[in-house]
């Protein structure tokens, strides 16, 4: 028999699936989450435990006889260190998807010497963002030990956004007080300057596309914490950011027999160092559906040993990226330029 996974936040709409992909792929999941009715009604059959992540007791009875904890439970100011502390409790490897900016830069400020120390595996940000564009920078760049800049480019057909999406925005907006983050000279910076708008060639068949530029995501926290780069900057197409701020864009609906919806998505990776450049490209349907893959295949490489290092990492680090990328296919399809 597989491995037993346990799941926080296992009844949202990116735990279900990271639950269905665990099943697909042979392990035991153990769902949790904060509403022991919600949780009984999602997976019965399952060995489902309740636990509160105010509740250090609860969340013990959650993961024990686990193997290892996936926590799809956000906002991640709230969960994350009360899971990681108590998967360290447990001696278990911690993966989580959390996109929020300053809950993964808290990861790794809080955990990183003791994790380290105690040989624990904590990836924060195993997901589509901070995941994804992590992994097709470390494969892009290759042989270079260091570079300028790395520009990780969103094309979204369209951006549905979940609850759990919304309030870990508004959560993180709350925690910068409104300011604007980016990932310049070296260091995460925060400021006032308005995003501006450019046009980005993404390989055809998606060709020219306006995005808004400097839209930081998770992936300014996960490429710099390992890769050698001054500048990273992310961009989004715009219309997947205005589907994003309106509050009546609805929730993503599912559009296929797995609970895909039709959104489509690619990131293009441009790494920079002088004047040559590298780029990676990825292509796949879902930022939702496709962090289960991203996020049970963390795990299977973290049970299997086949890791880089211990402690707090991200994906471009403890994994081999090339192999890893390889392996998510048919989710997603790589391109190398
Ligand atoms: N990095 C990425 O690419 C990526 C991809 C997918 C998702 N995410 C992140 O993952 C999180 C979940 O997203 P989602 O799409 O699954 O949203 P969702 O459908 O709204 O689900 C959110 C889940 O988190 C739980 N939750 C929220 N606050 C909690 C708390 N304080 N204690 C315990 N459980 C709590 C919710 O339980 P209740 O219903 O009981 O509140 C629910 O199970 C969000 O933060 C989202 O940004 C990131």
């Amino acid at each position: 028999m597989g491995s037993t996974v346990a799941v926080y936040g296992a009844y949202g709409h990116t735990g279900r699936f990271v639950v269905a992909e665990l099943r697909a792929r042979g392990f035991t999941p153990l769902p949790s989450g904060r509403d022991a009715a919600r949780l009984a009604a999602a997976f019965p059959g399952l060995d489902a435990r309740p636990a509160s992540a105010d509740d250090p007791a609860s969340l013990d009875r959650a993961l024990a006889g686990a193997d290892a904890v996936i926590n799809a439970a956000g906002p991640f100011a709230a969960t994350g260190a009360p899971v990681v502390e108590a998967a360290l409790r447990a001696g278990i490897p911690y993966v989580d998807v959390a996109a929020e900016i300053e809950a993964n830069a808290d990861t790794f400020a809080h955990f990183a010497d003791r994790a380290r120390a105690a040989g624990a595996v904590v990836v924060p940000a195993m997901a589509f963002f901070g995941g994804l564009g992590d992994l097709l920078a470390t494969t892009a760049r290759g042989d270079w030990t260091s570079a300028d800049e790395v520009h990780v480019a969103y094309a979204l057909s369209t951006w549905h956004p979940t609850e759990g999406t919304r309030a870990s925005g508004r959560v993180s907006t709350d925690r910068r007080a409104g300011r604007r983050v980016r990932f310049t000279g070296g260091a995460l910076e925060y400021h006032d300057e308005p995003l501006s708008t450019l046009d980005w060639t993404f390989p055809e068949p998606t060709g020219t596309r306006r995005v808004l530029g400097r839209f930081s995501m998770a992936d300014v926290v996960t490429i710099p914490s390992h890769l050698d780069v001054r500048d990273v900057h992310s961009y989004m197409t715009v219309e997947a950011v205005t589907d994003l701020s309106s509050p009546d864009t609805p929730a993503p609906a599912p559009a296929d027999a797995t609970g895909r919806s039709a959104q489509t998505f690619v990131v293009d990776v441009v790494v920079r160092s002088g004047t040559e450049e590298r780029r990676a490209t990825a292509t796949g349907r879902d930022i939702y559906a496709v962090t289960a893959p991203l996020a049970v295949e963390a795990v299977d490489r973290i049970l299997k040993g086949k890791t880089n290092t211990t402690g707090v990492a991200s994906a471009g680090e403890i994994f081999d990226a090339t192999d890893f990328l390889d392996a998510l296919a048919p989710h997603v399809t790589v391109e190398r330029h």
